[in-house]
């Protein structure tokens, strides 16, 4: 067993990202950041032992092996709950027309989009995919990302799909970084389904969902309802499907168009309420009486041209209508190839309304219960995994001031010291 113990000291500020009392941080209270200056902290093993004043911690511990923080920001590693990690192939082509106007949706139905990259997908190899995801993962890890669940859902098929879910679990027990692993088999109608929504939905629910579950291969189940995907019915069927077999729902919806997904949100009890980018206020007044984490995904937001910068607003207009948030990259080949967190962050605070405060409890604290990892990961607390990064800056304020540029210098990952050396 690493009992290694020893103590950062010297630190300007300790981002502590508290929940509020074991629950997301929602409304006026998402702005609260709880922090502490002049900071110690005491890390035992993976463990996080104790934080206080660092005048009296150096005394109180004057044997303990010493890491000096030399006045930089620490805080909880980024916890990024929503990425589409493991694919293969490239879409820079449609991603340069798109963002001169062409329309996402309409790119499905032409063996573009979602089905191009299925087809890359399937023919990889496990190796092929594997290496890629790790050499993603690592530069997560490197911009401050300690937690990333990752969904399947560019396989569509048996293999494919089992293949993928296999990598998550791999990833995580190979790179120590968390991986909570999420079946999102309904992400679109593969070539050989079309026209036929149903019996797709029901081989997913046949043949995939019992092997996933048998084989613990996911945490979580996920569906893309959108106009042209799936609709609210056989979206609410098949997250329904996933939870007989104890896999908890999430659902992508409010991307393009509402359709109905806040609803099968609220009537399967969903983790998180991914995109609502479309979401209308009726729905954001019937989220906010439930714990269901909205989660926003700026990059996503950005490299969609439709967007309109009204629509850039939407993480605010949740916030207060007292929605719990959470913020993600939703990496991916399609619509978002950034898969840094502080980089999500930043556009959130530069263009889309939230406050410093606020995006950084988005991006730990309530992006962990985003993926059910808030017991383990997302904040500072005494028993928690010593999963955190240290910034080279002396103040959090400097974090979107700074925008653009990884300012992670080390790494905590389950208690080991990982160097990467910017300054
Ligand atoms: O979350 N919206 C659906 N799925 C992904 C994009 C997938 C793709 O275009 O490859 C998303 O943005
Ligand atoms: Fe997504």
């Amino acid at each position: 067993m690493n009992n290694h113990k020893f103590l950062i000291t010297n630190i300007s500020q300790l981002l502590l990202c508290s929940s509020d009392k074991g629950r997301p941080l929602r409304g006026k209270k998402q702005s609260q950041l709880e922090l502490m200056e002049n900071a110690a902290l005491l890390i035992e093993g993976d463990k996080i032992l104790d934080f206080g004043d660092n005048s009296h911690f150096k005394k109180l511990y004057g044997e303990v092996e010493k890491i000096d923080a030399e006045f930089s920001v620490v805080m909880p590693g980024f916890v990024d709950p929503h990425t589409h990690l493991v694919f293969a192939g490239s879409r820079e082509e449609e991603f340069l027309s798109r963002i001169k106007g062409e329309d996402y949706l309409s790119n499905l139905g032409k063996g573009k989009g979602i089905l191009y990259t299925v087809e890359q997908t399937r023919n990889a190899s496990f190796e092929k995919l594997y290496e890629q995801a790790k050499k993603y993962l690592y530069k997560m890890l490197e911009n401050g990302t300690t937690s990333c669940e990752s969904k399947s859902g560019y396989g569509l098929d048996f293999d494919a799909e089992i293949r993928t879910l296999q990598i998550n679990r791999k990833l995580q027990n190979d790179m120590q970084v968390l991986v909570p692993s999420t079946l999102l088999a309904a992400h679109a109608l593969p070539q050989e389904y079309q026209g036929d929504a149903q019996s797709f939905l029901t081989f997913i629910a046949e043949k995939i969902i019992p092997y996933v579950a048998e084989n613990n291969l996911a945490d979580f189940i996920d569906v893309f309802c959108e106009k042209g995907v799936f609709n609210a019915a056989q979206s609410e069927w098949i997250l329904k499907q996933g939870q007989r077999y104890g896999m908890k729902p999430k659902i992508h919806t409010d991307e393009f168009f509402s359709i109905g997904g806040i609803e099968v949100a609220i009537n399967t009890k969903a983790v998180s309420a991914d995109h609502l980018m479309k979401t209308t206020q009726n729905d954001m007044i019937k989220l906010s009486s439930t714990d269901i984490i909205g989660v926003v995904l700026p990059g996503t937001s950005f490299n969609i041209s439709t967007t309109s910068n009204d629509e850039y607003k939407y993480p605010r207009s949740l916030v207060d209508s007292n929605i719990p948030v959470a913020i993600g990259t939703d990496f991916n080949p399609g619509t978002c190839m950034c898969c840094s967190m502080q980089m999500m962050l930043e556009l959130s605070v530069l263009k889309m309304g939230l406050s410093i405060e606020e995006a950084i409890n988005a991006s730990t604290i309530n992006s962990a219960f985003a993926c059910s990892l808030h017991q383990q990961a997302g904040s500072i607390e005494r028993e928690k995994k010593a999963n955190m990064i240290l910034l080279n800056i002396d103040n959090y304020k400097k974090i979107p001031y700074l925008w653009g540029i990884n300012k992670v210098y080390k790494v905590l990952l389950n208690g080991k010291i990982l160097d990467f050396k910017n300054d």
